[in-house]
Formats: C-alpha cells, sequence, structure tokens
C-alpha cells in the first residue's frame, strides 16, 4: 500500500506541538510530511519547510494557498494537521474540508457551538474523516480502561474524579512565553484559557473511558492569578446520562503539577485509577479490595487496547506513541477508504463529533458560571 502524505498548518519555528505531532506520526509511520504552511509569516514558514526537507513549491505562504493548490494536485496530501492557536482551526479546517482533504486537527475543536456544528456537517457531506487529537486517548492503557468497562467489568459506573492540574501559569506577570500569549488572550483562545487547554480533554478521557455522556453540569471557572482575564482554575460538577455524578478540576496554578490528567472511575463491582505521567500501568481495585496492577505490554490487557503496543513491556512507551496511534487508526481508515473497504466500525480515534462535545462543554460551563453556577443541560 502507497504510503500516505499529509500537510501542515502550524508548527512553524519555536511552536510546541507542531514538531510533536510529526515525531509521533513518524514514530507510527503510517505517512509522510509532505506540504506546509509552518506560520503566518512565509519566510518563516519556508524556513521551517526548508529545515525539514520539503519541496520548496509545496511551502505556501497561506493555508488558502495551500488547500487549493494540495487539491489540484494528482499527488496532493491525503491529509492535513491542524496545529495552530484555537481561534484559527475552524476557518483553516473548513478550508480543507472545502477543498476535499481529510483532516487532523488539535483540540479544543473550535471556538463557538456553531463552528463546531458546521464542521460536522461539512465533513458529513464530504464523506472525509476528522481526527481531533486528544492525545492521551491513545495510551494503550487508556484503552484498557475504556475496553475494560465496555466489557461491564466495572459494573455500572457511579462516580467519577478527574483532573488536570498545572501549575506553569500559576505567577504574577508571566504568561508562559509563546505558548502561554495566546492561551491567555481572549482574541486567540475564545471564552477560556485553561478550561478549553485543560478541562477539555477532561472532558474527553471520560466520555471515552466511561462511554457515558453529561446531562448537565455547575461549573467554576476562576480567574485567580491579578491581571488574567481567563479562567486558570476550575471545578466542574458533572450528572452523566445514567445517573452517575462527577467531579473534573482544571488547574494551571497549582503549583508542582505538570501534565497531572488522572481519572478515577468507580463502578458497583469496583474501581479503576489511570494517571497519564505514570502511563504503562493501570490500577483495577476490585470488588474486594484487591488491587491489580496491569501494565502495558503483559497480560490482562484487553486485545483491542493491546494491539497499540509497540515495544516489549518495561520498555517504556509514552506520549508520542499515544499520539501515534491515534494516527494509526486515523491512516487505517484513510487506507481503506482509498481501498473501498472502510466500514465506520473502524474508527478509533477521537472524531469531529468529540471535539464537538467538547466545545459544547466549554459553552455550557461558561453559561454556568456567569449565571451564579447554575445547573446547565448539556
Ligand atoms: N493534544 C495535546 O495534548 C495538545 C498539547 C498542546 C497544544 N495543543 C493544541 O495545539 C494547538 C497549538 O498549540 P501550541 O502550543 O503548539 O501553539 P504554539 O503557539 O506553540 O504554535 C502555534 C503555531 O501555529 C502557527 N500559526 C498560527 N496561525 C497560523 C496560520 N494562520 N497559518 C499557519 N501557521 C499559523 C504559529 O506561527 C506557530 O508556529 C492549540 O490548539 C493547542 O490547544 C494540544
Amino acid at each position: 500500500m502507497k504510503k500516505l502524505t499529509y500537510g501542515m498548518v502550524g508548527g512553524g519555528p519555536g511552536a510546541f506541538i507542531g514538531d510533536a505531532h510529526r515525531r509521533s506520526i513518524a514514530v507510527d509511520g503510517c505517512a509522510e510530511l509532505a506540504a506546509g504552511c509552518f506560520s503566518r509569516t512565509p519566510e518563516k514558514s519556508a524556513q521551517t519547510g526548508a529545515e525539514l526537507g520539503l519541496d520548496p513549491e509545496r511551502c505556501y505562504a497561506s493555508y488558502e494557498e495551500m488547500a487549493k493548490a494540495e487539491a489540484a494536485r494528482e499527488d496532493g496530501i491525503d491529509f492535513v494537521v491542524i496545529v495552530t492557536p484555537n481561534v484559527s482551526h475552524h476557518p483553516i479546517a473548513k478550508a480543507f474540508l472545502e477543498a476535499g482533504i481529510h483532516v487532523s486537527c488539535d483540540k479544543p475543536l473550535c471556538l463557538t457551538n456553531e463552528e463546531a456544528e458546521e464542521l460536522v456537517q461539512l465533513a458529513k457531506d464530504k464523506d472525509l474523516l476528522f481526527l481531533v487529537t486528544y492525545t492521551y486517548m491513545g495510551h494503550v492503557t487508556a484503552k484498557q480502561a475504556r475496553e475494560y468497562i465496555k466489557a461491564g467489568k466495572l459494573g455500572k459506573v457511579r462516580a467519577v474524579m478527574a483532573e488536570y492540574p498545572q501549575g506553569w501559569l500559576a505567577f504574577e506577570g508571566e504568561n508562559g512565553g509563546k505558548q502561554g500569549e495566546w492561551r491567555t488572550d481572549p482574541k486567540q483562545s475564545g471564552g477560556v484559557n485553561c478550561l478549553g487547554d485543560l478541562g477539555t480533554h477532561i472532558e474527553n478521557a471520560v466520555a471515552t473511558m466511561t462511554g457515558l455522556k453529561i446531562r448537565r453540569l455547575l461549573a467554576k471557572l476562576d480567574v485567580v492569578v491579578p491581571g488574567r482575564v481567563l479562567d486558570d482554575n476550575d471545578y466542574v460538577m458533572v450528572e452523566f446520562d445514567n445517573g452517575a455524578t462527577g467531579m473534573f478540576w482544571s488547574s494551571q496554578i497549582a503549583i508542582g503539577h505538570d501534565n497531572s490528567l488522572r481519572v478515577r472511575i468507580y463502578g458497583t463491582e469496583g474501581s479503576i485509577e489511570w494517571f497519564q505521567e505514570d502511563c504503562e500501568k493501570i490500577t483495577i481495585i476490585e470488588k474486594d479490595g484487591t488491587m491489580i496492577e496491569r501494565h502495558r505490554g503483559n497480560g490482562g490487557i484487553e486485545p483491542d487496547a493491546a494491539r497499540y503496543g509497540h515495544l516489549p513491556s518495561g520498555h517504556p512507551e509514552g506520549w508520542f506513541e499515544a499520539m501515534g496511534n491515534l494516527y494509526h487508526s486515523f491512516a487505517e481508515c484513510l487506507q481503506a477508504k482509498k481501498a473501498g473497504t472502510f466500514t465506520p466500525d473502524m474508527v478509533d480515534f477521537p472524531t469531529v463529533e468529540d471535539g464537538a462535545e467538547g466545545v459544547k462543554f466549554v459553552h455550557c460551563c461558561l453559561e454556568s458560571t456567569k449565571n451564579g453556577n447554575i445547573w446547565v443541560e448539556m
């Protein structure tokens, strides 16, 4: 099968996640970079393209030009990877979908529910695949939680405690450099900072692992550090469609925490604890209190999770592999589309619909907070 090719928008000099996507795709080996518009400044875009060894003809000055030119080429890219600040996700994704090109976009999907609905509809109308890179759900152990719960082994889920604390924006007068600047700026980040950056990861992780939908929520989004406009510490109380309840905490002022996404799920038959910074294992607590640590690569991992492992146990896999695993399924589906063998049950990655749920979650939290922390239906 011919290797897929992709283009990238964003990921220029000094950017964070673009380079991580390139490395993750390379770890999986499912596609090769063939085009890009890496920055809004054409010289910087060309510089990154040259560093990556791209044909200068396929380094573009704008994403609009790239979408048009790549769609017109016989050897045009199979998909685009969008790794720009949140405000531009919607127009860029729209341009590539309209050009008939499959999309991978980083989270949060976009800023408004209307934008999200438009992208969902466009992808459907054009019959295009759309990956939203909630990276952590690519971990074998995160998939293990999902498969274990899906198989009914946890019984009925009754309670969820999930948190994603970071400490990098804890201080007045410090905005976290290039990455923090746009996240804390309402014009580039939308109505939220911390909740869009971290809270959406929690929402997606819990939804993916439990299969539950939030029925209603009550949020308290706080601006803690003086001088900041957008939230940097958030609490969200949730009720799920099966009657279970949950508590989500996301923070950028939790000194001492890096990327401490932790999910604890309590069912009628036992509990699960998963921690992304220790992602090679998952702890399962049985009904009688017996604690079992399941390690990626060893026995006891459900087959639909285990198949994403690359290395023998004890050779640690991490964030790049998790992101690569999302691309693995995305690429398998794209290849199947080309071969005419694609069926929707092959999709094992977060989709545009999942991304739209994240946007809806953000807006319900904003509505709750603005109205004095009231319950809001999702
Ligand atoms: N999945 C994850 O775990 C994860 C982690 C970090 C960031 N993200 C998401 O990734 C996105 C980017 O975050 P980041 O931290 O890499 O930001 P960044 O500021 O480091 O990089 C953004 C890049 O986009 C470029 N850019 C901006 N507008 C552009 C345009 N119109 N055309 C071409 N290039 C453009 C900038 O020049 C820069 O190179 C955000 O949406 C963020 O939420 C996701």
